[in-house]
Parts: structure tokens; sequence; C-alpha cells
């Protein structure tokens, strides 16, 4: 569908009539189109990919994120190959169908640790692999290609170049997008997104988000709502709101009926949700995939890019199982296939 950027604009401006229990019609139908939107090519499944966080060290300093380099208040904390391998084996057994492996950019892991852990997880396991580990030279990404990776995910954040290197202390957005196109060059299947409200953003610059975002040829889109974090610049900012991060999800369905869209794990972390049922509003609003943190519990509350993000008072084994029974009860199908992109077999 094509959407102009005064409509898409309109709908973002549109007035936030939800009250935590229901929409309003307007909202409803543009959630509606994008659903049925989705099902016409997903069919209700649900594609689930376990992300592993296996390091929290970050030499970076963006101003949003609670990993940043200073972060003084953080435990740092790296997982051993050993430790990798067996949450990729919890993961298999709970039915993920990709591994997604996550980290802050640490200088202190080797390329090559990545390299053999992937080749490891490709003889052992029949499961995609996601890598999401932000800037690297070109090399590192063919090094890790050729490991057998199948995706990477790199999101821009934000196409305000203003905003982005404000956020991201000596960052540009052009750096960013070179770094996107020789990832799909490498034939990664390519993923990225931004944050939904940014202090500064407006609907205007998100609608040039969705629509930069939607002419990238992406496998993948992944948008969540900020949350101030504490010990960030940041700490004072006013979250995302949850309406406006549903209708984004709702817009890129329309925009990319093909593409992987994740409800993001952000949204469960919103005070405005009832019940932490965020992703499940989102798998309404057009979005196909969930990515539970398969970190194990020792040090999965560490990984705190954001407040609530992994909860300390709830097991990684019981919140997966909360959150598979809940997209169930919400009438989706879980799969545990790879559920690779299939905005390739429509471009082919
Ligand atoms: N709120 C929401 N998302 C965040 N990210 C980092 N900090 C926050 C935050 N405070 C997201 C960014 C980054 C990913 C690892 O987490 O999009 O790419
Ligand atoms: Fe590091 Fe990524 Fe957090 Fe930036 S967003 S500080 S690069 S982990």
């Amino acid at each position: 569908m094509s959407l102009t950027r005064n409509e898409i604009i309109e709908i973002l401006k549109s007035p936030v009539a939800y009250d935590g229990k229901s929409f309003s019609d307007t909202d409803n139908s543009l959630f509606t189109a994008a659903t049925a939107t989705a099902r016409a090519l997903f069919n209700n499944t649900v594609y689930q990919r376990g992300v592993i966080e296996f390091s929290s060290h970050c030499r970076k300093n963006c101003h949003y994120c609670g990993l940043r380099s200073s972060n003084t208040d953080l435990l740092r904390y790296r997982l051993t190959h050993v430790e990798i391998m067996d949450a990729v084996e919890t993961a298999a057994a709970m039915g993920m169908g990709t591994i997604v492996l996550q980290a802050g950019e640490d200088e202190d892991v080797n390329p090559h640790f990545i390299y053999t852990i992937v080749r490891a997880i490709k003889e052992k396991f029949n499961l995609a692999v996601t890598l999401s580990l932000g800037d690297h030279p070109d090399d590192v990404y063919r090094l890790w290609r050729d490991s057998g990776a199948d995706r990477y995910l790199l999101k821009i954040e934000t196409t305000d170049t203003d905003l982005h290197s404000l956020y991201r202390p000596g960052q540009h957005l052009y750096d960013r997008l070179n770094r996107i196109e020789s990832l799909q060059r490498l034939g990664y299947e390519t993923g990225s997104g931004i944050i939904i409200g940014l202090p500064g953003m407006t609907e205007e610059t998100l609608t040039d988000d969705l629509l930069l975002l939607s002419t990238m040829g992406l496998d993948m889109i992944a948008c969540g709502p900020f949350i101030p974090h504490p010990q960030t610049p940041l700490r004072h900012a006013a979250p995302g709101k949850l309406l406006e991060s549903l209708r984004v999800t709702a817009l890129l369905r329309l925009l990319n009926p093909a593409t992987n869209i994740p409800a993001t794990s952000a949204l469960d972390s919103l005070r405005t949700v009832r019940n932490n049922d965020g992703r499940i509003l989102a798998l309404n609003a057009g979005a196909n995939v969930i990515m539970p943190s398969i970190t194990p519990d020792e040090v999965r509350s560490s990984y705190s890019i954001y407040p609530g993000k992994n909860d300390p008072a709830l097991s990684q084994n019981s919140t997966v199982k909360l959150l598979q029974s809940r997209v169930q009860q919400a009438g989706f199908t879980l799969s545990s296939q790879a559920g690779s992109s299939m905005q390739r077999t429509f471009r082919a």
C-alpha cells in the first residue's frame, strides 16, 4: 500500500483517544488493515527469535542507553563460549527458530570469538543466526557472514541527522546508512529501525523515518518506544507513547507487507500498558515476530539498555513461557521455523 507523507502525518497526529482499554474507530481501522495485510502473507504465524545478550560492555556513549560507557553503576559481564552455547540449547528447546546474538560494542570481544560461536551454532542446530553487534569494519562483517551468520540488525535510531549525532556522540547517520548498504551487499538479511519518541522527534521526523526505512529494501524493521533510563542524560525525558508505537507498527506493515516486523520488547516496559501486553497489542497492529531474551538468569537483569528490559523478579524460563502463552491465547500460532525474509521472495 502506498501512503503519502501527508497521510502518514495525519494518522500520527490524529487525536489520542486510547483510554487503556479501547482505541478510536480510526485507529481500529488502521490496525485491522495492518493485521489483514500481515495475515495475507504470514497467516497468523508468529516467529520466535531468542536473544542472547552476551556482553554488557560498550565503547559507545549513546545518550538514551543504559549500557553507555559513562554509566559506572552497572554490572558489566561477558559470557563465555560454553555459556552462550548453553543458552542456545535452551533457546532451541523453547522453540526459537532463530538465535540473535546481541551485545554492546565490546572492544574485548575478538571477531574470531563470534566467528567460532556462529560456526558452532550452525554445526549443532538447525537455527538461523542474527547478529546485533553494532558498528564494525566491512572485513569483520564479511568474516561473520563467512561463519554462516544469516542476518544483521543495525538500527538507524533516527533519520534526523542533528538528533542522530546529538544522541550518538561522534556518530553520523550517513555512516550508519553506508554500513547497512555494506551488510546488504554481503548478503545478510538486513534489519534496521528507530527508537520512537526520543526528545525532539516530531510527527514529521517520524514520518521521514518510516518513509526512509520503507525504501531501503530491509528484511526486518524494528521500532520500539523510547524508555528513559535513570543513569543516562535523558533520565528526565518523557517515554515514547504506546499509541504512537502501535500506529508506527501498523503503518510499517502497510508500507512493507512482506517485511518481518517484531513486537518489540520495549513495548512491555511502558507503564501505560496493562498486564504487560504491549507486545500482544503490536501483534494486533501488524507485527509478526517476538524476540524474547534467553540470556541466563545470573546476568540478564544487568543487560539494562532501559529499565524493565529483563525483569530480575522473573526467571528467563518463566518470562518466555508467559509470553508464549499470551501470544497463543491472543489467537496466534507460534512457529519454530527460521522465518526467513519474505521480502526477498517478493523482491526476487
Ligand atoms: N529505550 C528504547 N530503546 C533503546 N535502545 C537503546 N536504549 C533505549 C531506550 N532507552 C535500543 C536502540 C538500540 C537497541 C540495542 O536498543 O534502538 O539499537
Ligand atoms: Fe552501546 Fe548500543 Fe547502547 Fe549505544 S545503544 S551505548 S552502541 S549498546
